[in-house]
């Protein structure tokens, strides 16, 4: 079989799981807020979905993005987008060239790396799995590994798959080293909502950084598609000259976005304490059995990263042996060949009683990853 027909199977079962607990993709399962299921009710039943969306967005969408960016008060401006991940390929198909380096970190999102080498750039990857440097890049990391043919740095921040965040100094830091070579810094800040503190690039480096946006994780609208792209109004031209999708974004997602947006503070604070404390009972769930070692706490983002490695067992067995009970959780060997053999990763913004369901069969699912067999490949 074909590795999409494959992969595609994969998800169609998990998708048509009944009742399955989703800790694997860092989405968002909490109900969202009752305005945000009233907005795309009364555009389905207005019947405003029958025309195109503008291309670039409702206006209203694309200020309340930026604004959520914290970056108002500058000329970014925002490209709506059909997820984050089209915001990704558009990007790097349009600066990625032969000859040119694409430098980001590992672990970091795969996807993006994809795109860069199908547009021709070279890949480097700069090792973070590392607590001496805490789970985080290093300025002398990244001064080491740029060279004027680095036309890319890609910053995953907060980091998915380990949930550190870089300050605000680390990230000027970053964008001092990428004006040194001329270099674009795309900012995918896909899990910002979910940080104590998120400093965005563009307020350091306006001429050349790239934030990435999600309405996936935070708001829950991962399988309504919404993302987009905040830069500078001439990236921006560029970027909107020949998009993948020209015809504008799903009009029910961008009226869910535009309410979940105008009442974030109402409710986010909430979803944020709920998900601090599903964290918690991971973690001591997860220090309760003997070689099981949370690596970064607090997460910023709504995951946790779990090191399997002294519990001698394979992640991707711990994996196979919770989805015989329902419940997804993800191998590291999806985000990183180097590193992906030493952990598994939990997603947390869901019902407390998920969290709760991972943590109660902890140990008998690590005794059942001795012996599981694998019924096939895991995506
Ligand atoms: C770092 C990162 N960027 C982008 C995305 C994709 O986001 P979207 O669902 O908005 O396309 C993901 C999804 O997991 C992600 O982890």
């Amino acid at each position: 079989m074909k590795t999409f027909e494959s992969r595609n199977a994969y998800f169609d079962r998990l998708c048509n799981t009944p009742g399955l607990m989703w800790l694997g993709q860092n989405t968002n399962h909490f109900d969202p807020h009752p305005s945000v299921l009233q907005a795309v009710t009364d555009a389905l039943a207005d019947g405003s979905y029958h025309a195109y969306a503008p291309p670039a967005g409702f206006e209203a969408l694309r200020r309340l993005i930026v604004a959520d960016l914290g970056l108002a008060d500058t000329d970014a401006t925002a490209f709506v987008t059909d997820g984050a991940v089209e915001a990704l390929y558009n990007v790097c198909s349009r600066i990625c060239a032969p000859g040119t380096d694409f430098v980001t970190t590992d672990p970091s999102w795969a996807w993006p790396m994809q795109f860069a080498r199908q547009a021709g750039s070279r890949v480097v990857e700069l090792p973070i799995f590392d607590a001496a440097q805490g789970y985080k890049l290093t300025a002398k990391q990244l001064a080491a590994a740029v060279t004027p043919q680095t036309r890319v740095i890609y910053l995953v921040d907060p980091n998915n798959p380990l949930g550190t965040c870089h300050t605000a100094d680390e990230i000027r830091a970053f964008t001092d080293i990428a004006r040194s070579v001329g270099a674009w810094f795309i900012h995918d800040a896909t899990y910002a909502q979910f940080a104590d503190a998120f400093a965005p690039a563009y307020r350091f480096y306006p001429e050349k950084s790239i934030v990435t946006y999600s309405f996936s994780k935070w708001l829950g609208l991962a399988g309504m598609r919404l993302g987009a792209v905040v830069s500078n109004p001439d990236l921006i031209e560029k970027v909107a000259d020949a998009p993948p999708n020209n015809l504008g974004s799903n009009v029910l997602s961008q009226r869910a976005a535009i309410a979940g947006l105008r009442s974030k503070a109402e409710w986010f604070p909430g979803i944020k304490q709920r998900l601090r404390r599903n964290q918690q009972v991971v973690r001591d769930a997860a220090h309760a059995v003997p070689g099981l070692t949370v690596l970064v706490y607090p997460s910023q983002a709504n995951l946790l990263v779990i090191d399997t490695t002294a519990a001698d067992i394979k992640p991707e067995a711990l994996v196979a042996a919770y989805q015989e009970h329902g419940i997804m959780i993800r191998q590291g060997t999806y985000h990183t060949k180097r590193f992906g053999h030493r952990f598994v990763k939990v997603s947390l913004s869901v019902p407390e009683a998920w969290a709760d369901a991972f943590c109660d069969r902890l140990p008998a699912m690590v005794e059942r990853a001795r012996s599981i067999e694998l019924a096939g490949p895991l995506f």
